[in-house]
């Protein structure tokens, strides 16, 4: 491949020094997972020409860019974030030159694009990983990623109590080439994903030629997967008691959030300034707090950091008020955008969640009441939307799609489903292949079949039954989003000011803007703030006042 292959976009961003107003200050980023999103060789597998053959859709819908999860060389252990070569496109999902297609494509379209970028671990069929099995004990790779001898007479017991996000321990013992029980490993995940030593510099040096690669391919940013795992605590201490993935994103842990990450992102900052065109980074940083996610995006650091508290934040008023206050907070000292999300691959798409009492944290394994959580959720995307910031929009959310929660055994994919008291084993719910059309094999999807199974109905989902339908969700997005571009008074920004309203109502302003958002179930009446901008259930305005429904956002411009 030659450098440089597609250009970079340009032009549509101030360059004001420290880049305070770049382009993803209010970007609206959507997230393809290309393994669910369109199938261009139909064989049931998204890949990346089918996603190129629909940058024309995501144009129409109005966003500004577009992320995609893992595509790189992958046995595929944890659907891609398990990657053996991070210069390579896996061939179910095409070539490096569809990728160099798609990125050509999407400038041409003035979206931007980024990828992700995972860090913290490599597949186990990475060949650094594999020349340090094969090598065997004194092997220099081995210094590469966590290799330990383990505890008990024999090495028979883990190095420490470490328990993998997935479930069970976070070590793995392996055979030595003489065939004898040897060292263990360390993987936070998968046992396919051995974690990677950040205390080498061979491993610093390999991730900042990787990201010259991508940048060098035109990519306008990278999403950087478990950006707070990096750096694990000198000694790999032991955590004691059980029941560690209770405390994660709540208390401090010695793999997770360590200080030692930011000088990273320290030096990647530097490399993505030397580029042209504000190329940025967001990191997936799951820490105990919202000040805590600001140290990730200080000035010299990543441009964004996903919002994981709001995501997590029940449809419940004070509640978001309160996380909407103490996130703009957090973000204004260190002149950020705050990122809001509302759903992405790994948790129950919000349609789901809010379609059950609150309470029920990211993962919801119950389909609830789907009228309710639709009508919660278009609220809830209005909300979003109208906060000062970023938003990334999860694929599929456009169309209000559910969470499938009754998926068949045999069907599922996720490894945590597999391990025994991982948190996230319900993931395949959110990663069903999208609906493209009301008929035909895989709704569109591609033309054959699709590696989840779609349910039954998810054709009247789908963009071509809600296209040109007023009271679709697909028809908000898009009236949302437009309006968000048009407004003034939306996009960029660091605070909002609250108006008084009735409990369970959120009312704020913004130059001449207002968003009233009832979380309640019941209508209630309120003062009409001028004119309906965007409204997500039908509101009565009467006058001066006007009926807000239940669970229902409206915007209005003053
Ligand atoms: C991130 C990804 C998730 C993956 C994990 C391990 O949390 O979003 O899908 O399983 O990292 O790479």
């Amino acid at each position: 491949m030659t450098q440089h292959l597609a250009a970079p976009l340009t032009g549509t961003s101030d360059d004001a020094p420290g880049h305070r107003h770049g382009w993803w200050q209010d970007a609206v980023i959507y997230q393809v997972y290309p393994r669910s999103f369109a199938d261009g060789n139909g064989d049931g597998m998204g890949d990346l020409d089918g996603v190129r053959r629909r940058l024309p859709y995501l144009r129409d819908l109005g966003v500004d860019a577009v992320w995609l999860s893992p595509f790189y060389a992958s046995p595929q252990a944890d659907a891609g974030y398990d990657v053996a070569d991070y210069r390579a496109i896996d061939p179910m999902f095409g070539t490096l030159l569809d990728a160099d297609a798609l990125i050509r494509d999407a400038h041409e379209l003035n979206l931007r694009v980024i990828v992700d970028l995972v860090p913290n671990h490599s597949s186990d069929a990475h060949e650094w990983f594999k020349r340090a099995l094969r090598e065997g004990p004194g092997s220099a790779l081995r210094e590469r990623y966590h290799f330990r001898p383990g505890k008990g007479a024999d090495g028979e017991l883990p190095p420490n109590d470490w328990e993998s996000i997935f479930g069970g321990p976070a070590w793995t013992r392996t055979t030595d080439p003489d065939g004898t029980p040897g060292d263990w490993y360390l993987h936070l995940f998968a046992p396919e994903q051995p974690d990677f030593n950040w205390d080498h510099p061979a491993v610093a040096d390999e991730f900042r030629s990787i990201l010259r690669f991508w940048l060098d391919m035109g990519v306008d940013g990278f999403r950087v997967d478990v950006a707070h795992g990096l750096v694990k605590a000198p000694g790999l201490p032991d955590i004691g008691g059980a029941g560690q993935l209770r405390l994660l994103g709540n208390d401090a842990m010695p793999f997770f959030d360590q200080d030692g990450v930011h000088e990273i992102y320290r030096q990647w900052r530097r490399i993505l300034d030397e580029y042209p065109g504000d190329r940025i980074a967001v990191a997936e940083a799951w820490t105990p707090t919202v000040e805590r996610t600001a140290n990730y995006v200080r000035p010299d650091e990543l441009h964004q950091a996903f919002n994981f508290q709001y995501l997590g934040t029940s449809w419940v008023g004070s509640e978001l008020r309160e996380v909407i206050d103490a996130s703009l907070a957090a973000m204004r000292p260190v002149g950020a955008p705050a990122t809001w999300v509302l759903s992405n691959h790994d948790v129950t798409r919000h349609a789901t969640r809010f379609a059950s009492p609150p309470g029920g944290g990211t993962q919801t394994r119950e389909a609830g009441d789907r009228t309710l959580g639709l009508r919660r959720a278009r609220a809830a995307t209005l909300l979003m939307l109208a906060l000062p910031g970023s938003a990334y929009v999860y694929q599929g959310e456009e169309l209000g799609l559910p969470d499938v929660t009754d998926l068949p055994d045999e069907a599922r994919q996720d490894p945590s489903y597999f391990r025994a008291d991982g948190q996230d084993g319900f993931r395949d719910g959110c990663r069903v292949p999208i609906p493209w059309t009301r008929e035909g094999s895989s709704y569109g999807f591609g033309g054959g079949g699709s590696w989840l199974p779609q349910p039954e109905g998810w054709g009247a989902l789908s963009v071509e039954a809600q296209t040109g339908d007023p009271g679709s969700t697909l028809e908000l997005y898009r009236a949302a989003l437009a309006a968000r571009k048009e407004h003034p008074g939306l996009g960029a920004g660091d605070a909002v000011e609250w108006l008084d309203a009735p409990e369970g109502v959120l009312a704020f302003a913004r130059p001449g803007f207002v968003c009233t958002v009832n979380t309640t179930g019941t209508a209630v009446r309120i003062p009409a703030h001028g004119r309906v901008l965007v409204a997500s259930g039908p509101v009565a305005v009467d006058g001066a006042e006007a009926e807000l429904p239940a669970d229902t956002t409206v915007w209005w411009t003053v």
